[in-house]
């Protein structure tokens, strides 16, 4: 039996906005589903002023709800502050996906796993740099 998708999972997955790599980021996430093989990357530019996220992209192998879910979560912490973004649940993207198949719902989980890599790793940064600084 086909999976049914929403129009707006079928619509970020056809033309996913966020699509691409960022070129020494600030941030990187690389989070996998053993069991699906699907792999995200998520990249990170932060307004160190403000630690607003002002550029977010995303590399996805997977699925059309991994693809969806990638897009969608960086639509969504686009402009917001880190620590904001950081307490993005995947609940939150179905909400804003439409439903997806319960086989499905590991793919949002993904996309915020891949998130708070990527948060975690321009946090471990920015505490390095501040070390050495002292
Ligand atoms: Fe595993 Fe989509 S099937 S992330």
């Amino acid at each position: 039996m086909a999976i049914q998708y929403s129009k707006k999972v079928v619509r970020h997955f056809l033309n996913p906005k966020f699509f691409g790599k960022i070129e020494k980021p600030d941030g990187i996430g690389k989070e996998g589903n053993i069991q699906c093989g699907d792999i995200m990357t998520l990249y990170l530019k932060i307004d160190k002023k403000s630690d607003k996220i002002k550029e977010i992209k995303f590399e996805t192998l997977g699925c059309a709800a991994a693809v969806a879910s990638s897009d969608i979560i960086c639509e969504m912490v686009k402009g917001r502050t880190v620590k904001q973004a950081q307490e993005i649940k995947f609940e939150e993207i179905l909400k804003k996906l439409g439903v997806l198949p319960p086989i499905k719902i590991h793919c949002s989980v993904l996309a915020t796993k891949a998130l708070k890599k990527a948060i975690k790793n321009y946090q471990n940064k920015k505490r390095k740099t501040k070390q050495q600084k002292v």
